[in-house]
């Protein structure tokens, strides 16, 4: 039912608001003070593309919000994943963190592919964590309902962020985790409206969907700055 009524919301929802994300965006995050990467590995990917030829114009992607990769990690940390799952790998920076964070887990990332330089940072994320980590290049919406992977401890969803793409996610997601998975959604701003911004709003309305119609359990949110938020929560099974 809770499913059913979600299906519904994404449906309306794209009618009534027809939000088309995407594109390449440099994202801010407003935490005061926070000017340098935490996690000193970011600076060797960073260095890594940057010798590739990967100039600073790449999608945005966490670490460019070092509290918000922090509490990414900690929430992987505090899972005590072994196997843990991505929508959105762009070039590689919040698989480093995972990878990183966890290092007796493996990780799948599904991501469309439709930027270049992700191969670079496969490039990098394999020669860093050899024989830990997958790419699956496709659709998420075409992607997870035809995976076979094994049930996963920990779900970071940041792939497309149109609203029935964000929507079409989570629900599809939730086959390939249990009751216990650690669910984090990125960009939900839900407290500082001055933060809304185009790439925050499918994601913030399909995450809130979801704990209306009783999809989520929600169990936290923090937001950073300008489109910069992240909400976590467990799947509902009955
Ligand atoms: C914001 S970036 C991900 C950033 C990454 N999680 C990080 O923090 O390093 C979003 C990624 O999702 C991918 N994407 C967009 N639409 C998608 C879709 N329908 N299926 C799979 N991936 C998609 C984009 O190509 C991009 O690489």
């Amino acid at each position: 039912m809770a499913e059913c009524l979600y299906d519904l919301f994404s449906i309306l929802g794209v009618w009534n608001y027809q939000w088309h994300l995407g594109g390449t965006v440099a994202s801010n995050c407003g935490s005061p003070g926070v000017t340098r990467w935490v996690i000193s590995e970011m600076e060797t990917l960073d260095q890594f593309l940057t010798a590739r030829g990967v100039g600073s114009s790449i999608e945005g992607h966490t670490a460019q919000c070092p509290p918000e990769s922090q509490r990414i990690r900690q929430l992987a940390q505090s899972s005590n994943a072994k196997r843990l799952m991505e929508i959105g790998f762009n070039a590689g920076h919040s698989a480093h963190a995972l990878l990183n964070a966890c290092p007796e887990a493996t990780l799948v990332s599904f991501d469309i592919g439709e930027h270049a330089y992700g191969k670079i940072g496969k490039e990098f994320i394999d020669g860093t964590y050899p024989g830990r980590h997958t790419l699956v290049i496709g659709d998420s919406r075409d992607t997870i309902p035809r995976s076979d992977e094994e049930k996963v401890d920990f779900l970071f969803i940041d792939g497309g962020h149109a609203l029935d793409v964000a929507c079409t996610d989570i629900k599809n997601c939730k086959r390939l985790c249990g009751p216990d998975t650690v669910v984090v959604m990125d960009d939900v701003v839900t407290d500082n409206r001055a933060w809304e911004t185009d790439w925050s709003r499918g994601p913030t309305a399909a995450w809130e969907a979801a704990r209306a119609f009783g999809l989520i359990k929600h169990e936290g949110h923090e937001e950073y700055g300008l489109g910069r938020g992240v909400s976590w929560g467990k799947y509902v099974y009955e």
